[in-house]
C-alpha cells in the first residue's frame, strides 16, 4: 500500500477501506507518514468528506492509537459533556459541577483554547495554584471522593488526534465534519465513560457555521457513540453571539462565579442547565429528564454546584477563594471602552470577531507554543436584540499590552451590527439529536 494511491483516491471522492485508513492513522502515529503527506490527506478529505462508514473506522483507529482510560474501579455512571468549541463557552465550568453536586460522576477530560474559540483548561488554570496535569490515579481518586475531576488529555490518551489535530490546526482543515467527528469521538471513548453529552455550536463564533452542517456532525457523533454502547444525546446550539457576557480566561472564572450563585446572564445559566440535566438523566440519577431538569434548577438555587465547584479547584490546588475574591484573580491593568455610533438595536454580534479579537490581545493561542495572558478579554455590554443609544458602551476591552490593541479594538466595533428595527428572536437550543 503506498499513501500516494490513497491520497489520490480520496482527492478523487473514492471510498477508502478500514485497511487503508488503518495504514495511514497507524503510518502517521508512529511517524512513518511524514506530515506533508498527511496534509494533502487532510485537505481532501475536507474537500471529498467521508461516508458514515469511513468516519467510524477512522474513529476506531485514533481511538486505538493509544491507551484508554479505566474508570470501572469509580463505582457510578461516568458521564461528561464536550462541546465543539465556542466563544465565552464557559458551560463545562457550571454544567459540571451542577450534575456532580446531584450525584453523577464526571471525568472530564478538557482542552486549550485554540484559533478564536476557548478551552476549559486555559479558563481553569487562570485560578492560582489549579492543577489540571493530574495522573490518571489522580484523576481517578478524585472522582471518588467528589464525583468530578477535570484534566487534560495525557499523551497516551488518542496520540493520533493530538499530532492530527495540530496539523488541521496549520492547514486549514479543521473545519470538516468527519475530521471533528473523529477528533472529539475518538478522545472521548478513550475516557472510560459511560454517556456523553454534545454542544454542538453553530454560527459565527463556531468551527460549522450552517445548522445542517451541525446537524449532520451531531448525527455522526452519536452513531458512532451508540455503536460503542455508550449513551450520547447532542444539543445543537446557536454560536452566533457569544455566550454569556464574559471572553477571556480569568473574566469568565468571576461569570461561571455569578451564574452558580444564580446571578449570571440569562442565556449561560438556561444552556448551562439544560447541559446539566442532560448529563443528569443519561447519568441514570433521575427517570425523566424534567426531573433531571428540576434537579439541576434546585442545586443552582441552593448553591450546592458552587460549592462542588470550590471543592474541586481545592482538591485541585487552587484558591477556591477566587470565587469570592475577584482581586485574586488575574487582573487586566487597562480598560478601553466600543462605544454605539449610533442609536438602534443590536442585530448582530459576530462571535468569531469577537473571539479572534480576544486572542490577539493574549486571550488564546495563535500555536500551540504560545502562552496565554490570563487577565485579558472582553464584557460585552450588550446582547442581541437590545436597545442601544449613540455613545453608550457596547464592549469594555481588558487589556495587560497595548500591541495589538487597535486591532482588537477595531474587530470589536466591527462585530456589533446595529440595525433601526429589532432583530428576529433567535432560539439558543436549536435542536436536540439522539
Ligand atoms: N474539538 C475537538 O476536540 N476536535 C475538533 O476537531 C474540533 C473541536
Amino acid at each position: 500500500m503506498r499513501t500516494v494511491d490513497l491520497i489520490r483516491r480520496k482527492r478523487d471522492g473514492e471510498e477508502l477501506s478500514g485497511k487503508e485508513i488503518a495504514f495511514l492513522i497507524d503510518g502517521y502515529t508512529q511517524g512513518v507518514i511524514p506530515d506533508y503527506q498527511m496534509a494533502a490527506f487532510l485537505m481532501a478529505v475536507f474537500s471529498n468528506s467521508m461516508s458514515e462508514r469511513e468516519v467510524g473506522t477512522l474513529t476506531e483507529c485514533m481511538l486505538h492509537s493509544g491507551e484508554t482510560i479505566d474508570l470501572s474501579s469509580v463505582p457510578g455512571v461516568k458521564v461528561d459533556k464536550h462541546s465543539t468549541g465556542g466563544v465565552g463557552d464557559k458551560t463545562s465550568l457550571i454544567s459540571a459541577p451542577l450534575a456532580a453536586a446531584c450525584g453523577a460522576i464526571v471525568p472530564m477530560i478538557s482542552g486549550r483554547a485554540l484559533g478564536h474559540t476557548g478551552g476549559t483548561l486555559d479558563k481553569l488554570e487562570s485560578i492560582p495554584g489549579f492543577r489540571t496535569n493530574l495522573t490518571v490515579d489522580e484523576f481517578r481518586e478524585q472522582l471518588r471522593m467528589y464525583g468530578l475531576a477535570f484534566m487534560g488529555q495525557t499523551a497516551e490518551v488518542a496520540p493520533a488526534d493530538a499530532k492530527l489535530y495540530a496539523l488541521r490546526d496549520a492547514t486549514a482543515t479543521v473545519e470538516s465534519i468527519p475530521l471533528i467527528a473523529s477528533s472529539i469521538m475518538s478522545k472521548k471513548l478513550a475516557e472510560g465513560l459511560d454517556s456523553l453529552v454534545l454542544d454542538v455550536k453553530v454560527g459565527s463564533g463556531a468551527f460549522l457555521k450552517k445548522q445542517v452542517e451541525a446537524r449532520r456532525l451531531a448525527q455522526i457523533m452519536v452513531t458512532i457513540g451508540r455503536r460503542a454502547d455508550k449513551r450520547v444525546q447532542a444539543l445543537i446550539t446557536d454560536m452566533n453571539q457569544p455566550l454569556g457576557f464574559a471572553v477571556g480566561n480569568a473574566l469568565e472564572v468571576m461569570e461561571v462565579s455569578q451564574t452558580l450563585q444564580n446571578a449570571g446572564p440569562t442565556d449561560l445559566t438556561r444552556l448551562s442547565l439544560e447541559l446539566a440535566a442532560r448529563m443528569i438523566y443519561l447519568g441514570r440519577i433521575t427517570m425523566t429528564l424534567d426531573d433531571a431538569r428540576e434537579m439541576a434548577t434546585s442545586k443552582l438555587l441552593d448553591g450546592s454546584g458552587y460549592r462542588k465547584f470550590k471543592e474541586v479547584i481545592q482538591a485541585q490546588g487552587g484558591n477556591a477563594n477566587v470565587l469570592d475574591r475577584f482581586d485574586l484573580l488575574p487582573n487586566a491593568t487597562g480598560v478601553r471602552e466600543i462605544t454605539s455610533p449610533r442609536n438602534g438595536y443590536i442585530s448582530g454580534i459576530d462571535a468569531e470577531c469577537i473571539g479572534q479579537a480576544s486572542g490577539l490581545i493574549g486571550a488564546s493561542r495563535d500555536t500551540k507554543e504560545d502562552t496565554i495572558d490570563p487577565a485579558v478579554g472582553m464584557i460585552l455590554e450588550v446582547k442581541v436584540g437590545q436597545k442601544i443609544d449613540q455613545g453608550a458602551v457596547l464592549c469594555r476591552i481588558y487589556y495587560t499590552r497595548e500591541d495589538n490593541l487597535d486591532g482588537a479594538a477595531q474587530l470589536v466595533e466591527d462585530a456589533f451590527r446595529i440595525s433601526s428595527n429589532p432583530p428576529e428572536e433567535r432560539e439558543l437550543i436549536l435542536e436536540v439529536v439522539g
